[in-house]
């Protein structure tokens, strides 16, 4: 069994609990706020509370941490994680920047501890059918992805770093960010920026909406991302076939739909996906990768990889802080 900290009673850290987990448990919570800590731990049956994010690092029961704080925050505690011997499943995206990552990488490398990016969508089972469907060659040669992922984030009311370019905030960021880890998942090439398109709140703010255009081999992705309108789904099409995945990119519990579409015979299918857990599914993933030694898929290169392309869709856009 591994003992997990939570670092910050996030929002985000709700989502770990309700499913029952068989390889790991959360043992400590740790906030800025000792009352908040006290509050967290109680609402989630955790027994131990800390009013730092220190006084969780010292404490020796704990074998790894979850690092749900904002993405500026990302490099620091993992370095002092992995300093204090403790495995490290951090939020995405994995930091801002790609000198960070690499620091967060070197950290765990050098002190022997897991490193692991939190990408949940990867741990749900609708994905998995449509990559293995993709790799099976169902489609053909896949030519095409079309990857949408916007909020509306004033009427969500979501956390304020997130129009903050200092923390590391930004559509790109938080959300842009899977579009570019979903074409890694698929396992298609390393992918090329061609254009990028993005609005700023203001001249030197975050951006609100990006547009890109991306090759990864012969497949041309359109991503989309922003923080001022509501979609998400992806489509993707291949020289035989289409997928269409409508609402299935955020974490919530719902069931899921995959359509599929085979011109040639003009097949069309409709697969329905129950409702999952991916936090829990991603979390015991981690736990049996530090029981068994094993590496954690996503790894720190595909962290490190995806940052970079990051990068570079802010460089085409021309934006520099
Ligand atoms: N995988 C997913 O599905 C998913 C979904 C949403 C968010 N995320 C990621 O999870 C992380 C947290 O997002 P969230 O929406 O859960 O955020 P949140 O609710 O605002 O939680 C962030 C926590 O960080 C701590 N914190 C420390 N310094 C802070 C500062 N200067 N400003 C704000 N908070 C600070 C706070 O905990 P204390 O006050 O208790 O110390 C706060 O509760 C981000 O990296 C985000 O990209 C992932």
């Amino acid at each position: 069994m591994v003992r997990i900290g939570i670092l910050g009673t996030a929002a985000i850290a709700r989502a770990f609990f309700g499913t029952p987990l068989q390889h790991a448990v959360f043992d400590a919570v740790a906030s800025r706020s000792h009352a908040k800590a006290v509050e967290f731990a109680r609402n989630h049956g955790i027994p131990r509370a800390y009013g730092s994010y220190e006084d969780l690092l010292a404490d020796r029961a704990i074998d790894a941490v979850y690092i749900p704080l904002p993405q500026f925050l990302h490099c620091t505690y993992t370095e002092k994680a992995a300093a204090a011997g403790k495995h490290v499943l951090v939020e995405k995206p994995a930091a801002p920047t790609v000198a960070e990552v690499e620091r967060m990488i070197a950290a765990c490398r050098h002190h022997g501890v897991v490193f692991m990016e939190a990408f949940m969508y990867r741990f749900k089972t609708i994905h998995h059918r449509v990559r293995d469907l993709v790799t099976a060659g169902s489609f053909g040669p896949i030519r095409y992805v079309d990857f949408n992922w916007c909020f509306n984030i004033h009427a969500l009311r979501r956390s304020a770093f997130r129009l903050d370019p200092a923390a590391g905030g930004g559509a790109l960021n938080d959300l842009g960010i899977y579009g570019v880890d979903f074409l890694r998942f698929l396992g298609l090439p390393e992918p090329e920026v061609v254009h990028a398109h993005v609005t700023r709140d203001q001249a030197d703010g975050v951006d609100m909406f990006a547009h890109v255009t991306l090759t990864a081999g012969s497949t041309l992705m359109a991503l989309t991302s922003g923080f001022t309108c509501d979609a998400n789904y992806y489509a993707l099409a291949g020289e035989r076939g289409s997928a269409f995945v409508p609402g299935s990119l955020s974490g919530r519990m719902v069931a899921n739909t995959l359509t599929t579409h085979f011109f040639a015979k003009d097949t069309r299918q409709v697969e329905n996906f129950p409702v999952e857990n991916p936090y829990a599914a991603e979390v015991e993933h981690f736990a049996q990768c530090i029981l068994h030694g094993t590496a954690p898929d996503p790894g720190g290169e595909g962290s490190l990889a995806n940052i970079r392309v990051l990068e570079a869709i802010r460089q085409a856009a021309g934006m520099k802080g």
